[in-house]
């Protein structure tokens, strides 16, 4: 897969050539594409003179950066204790019976991709979840089969 340059140049553009742009630019990346590819951080290195091992290791790190291609909804669900405790193993339970997916992997139609990930900051609300940007909490079996029922017909 080529890079995206123009997004690339235009990033670099808008946030500049500094170490501090590199998150900015993944971030960019990813929100357009859904993941960064391998020749993107190559291009990004390029771009900002770093070594592409400084910006694979970045990429990989943060969870939320994907370096392998995600569905057009990306569901992540916290694993974290509280939101266990309160009922998350249904919660992704319900989620992959919905879906016909597991944990980790994307619906053949390249809608949905179904991830654990770690605390929202909404365990006063838990179980809760993130769909794309958007949180959801104090999750049931039958709003999961709302919420996904809503996302089947965007
Ligand atoms: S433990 Fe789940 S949001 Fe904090």
């Amino acid at each position: 897969m080529p890079a995206n340059n123009n997004l690339i140049k235009e990033l670099v553009n808008k946030y500049g050539r500094d170490r501090t742009s590199l998150m900015p630019i993944l971030q960019g990346v990813v929100e357009q594409n859904n993941f960064i590819s391998d020749m993107d951080m190559t291009e990004i290195a390029k771009e900002l003179d770093l070594s592409a091992a400084q910006v694979f290791g970045t990429a990989t790190f943060y969870s939320f950066l994907d370096t392998i291609p995600r569905g057009r909804f990306v569901i992540r669900v916290c694993k974290t204790i509280i939101c266990d405790m309160h009922g998350k193993k249904m919660i992704l339970q319900t989620l992959e019976n919905l879906l016909k997916i597991k944990v980790g992997e994307t619906t053949q139609d390249k809608k949905f991709t179904l991830l654990e990930t770690n605390c929202l900051g909404w365990c006063h609300k838990g179980p809760s979840m993130l769909i794309n940007h958007d949180v959801y909490s104090e999750l049931t079996a039958e709003t999961v089969h709302e919420i996904i029922a809503e996302y089947m017909h965007k």
